[in-house]
């Protein structure tokens, strides 16, 4: 058997993408970090054997057997054969990953598991046409794959930070796949923290894919996808300029954003909890009072990620250590920060 290995991180959108259409296509661009600690790794040990015709692979997470994901894999394998890799049908594969974050934490792993998975598929494709191709169409296509698999998950593969969706006044933007911002950014923001406090590690009571669903019919749509593409202008020139107030700014209303936007989807939901209010007041009020350019995200749950430049590591690792860990689910944090994308590990 020949063996297929990738590492992708997750990322933390500043831009969030919130509703979508046709097949996996964002309603609106998006920017994130890319982060560095938080990431899976996959395996695909793989033969030139096929018995029918018909994807044929077995999955295990960490070593052990997962049917729930084996059969979403498989469903999603299926949906690529016709128009992306045909070489599905005449290979077996032995897929398996493994999470640098605990079960428990309450991380979305769909955009390092897929990203990663992504990343390997197109390697063995590479590897049985004999076609090498050059680097940016490679990590073109596995950008599409990612996406197709998890539209967040097209942006994690970039150093640094990925934008996802096509823009106007954007080059080479696209909402196909994701391209790297990273040469553009301030170096402020090239050692950015995000350290995501684990507020709950219970699974969502409403997924994002459903999340995104409710987009449509939600009265404020419109008005949401607009401002989205105001954002990200002003949001490319602050991280161009390292202009840290209106990174602070911008992102902190794109997080409460999503979560307002949840709030008023019929049904009506809510993933925030008394902690991640708890915590954003205490962030709120701890940068009025110390002028430390420390500023709050939240993905779609009640984790609440913290950015701030490396420089003032010191003094808020004190302070969330004081104050903000006792918030946390059994003390939990992923002391994480803006990394190089994806990484061949075989
Ligand atoms: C709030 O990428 O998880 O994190 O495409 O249905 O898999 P699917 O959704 P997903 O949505 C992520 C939503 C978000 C914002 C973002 O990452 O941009």
């Amino acid at each position: 058997m020949q063996k297929a290995g990738w590492q992708s991180p997750s990322n933390i959108a500043l831009v969030k993408y919130w509703g979508k259409h046709g097949r996996q296509l964002p309603n609106n661009p998006s920017v994130s970090f890319t982060l560095n600690t938080a990431a899976t790794r996959t395996f695909i040990a793989w033969e030139n054997y096929n018995k029918f015709g018909r994807v044929e692979l077995s999955f295990t997470l960490e070593g052990k057997e997962n049917p729930a994901f084996a059969a979403r894999i498989e469903k999603f394998l299926d949906s690529l054969v016709d128009e992306y890799f045909p070489f599905l049908k005449e290979v077996t594969l032995q897929i398996d990953s493994s999470n640098s974050f605990p079960h428990s934490s309450g991380i979305a792993s769909s955009a390092s598991g897929m990203s990663a998975l992504a990343l390997c598929l197109c390697e063995i494709e590479q590897t049985i046409s004999g076609v090498t191709v050059d680097q940016d169409a490679f990590t073109k296509k596995a950008s599409i794959i990612s996406r197709l698999g998890s539209g967040s998950a097209c942006r994690s593969i970039y150093p640094e930070m990925g934008l996802w969706g096509h823009h106007p006044d954007i080059a080479h933007s696209s909402d196909d796949y994701a391209i790297g911002i990273g040469a553009e950014i301030h170096p402020v923001f090239k050692t950015f923290h995000d350290d995501i406090l684990i507020v709950s590690a219970k699974e969502k009571s409403v997924s994002s894919t459903a999340g995104h669903n409710l987009m449509v019919g939600n009265p404020y749509a419109e008005a949401r996808y607009k401002q989205a593409n105001e954002r990200i202008i002003t949001l490319l020139t602050a991280l161009r300029e390292g202009d840290l107030v209106t990174f602070g700014k911008i992102t902190e209303d794109e997080a409460l954003t999503l979560h307002a936007l949840m709030m008023c989807s019929d049904p009506s939901y809510m993933l925030m909890e008394e902690g991640s209010l708890a915590i954003i007041k205490k962030v709120k009020a701890f940068r009025a009072d110390t002028n430390i350019p420390l500023y709050f995200t939240l993905d779609a749950g009640p984790n609440v990620h913290l950015l701030y430049p490396h420089e003032n590591e010191l003094d808020v690792r004190s302070f969330i250590t004081s104050e903000l860990k006792p918030l946390c689910h059994e003390g939990k944090i992923i002391y994480d920060h803006v990394g190089q994308g994806a990484q061949k590990i075989m």
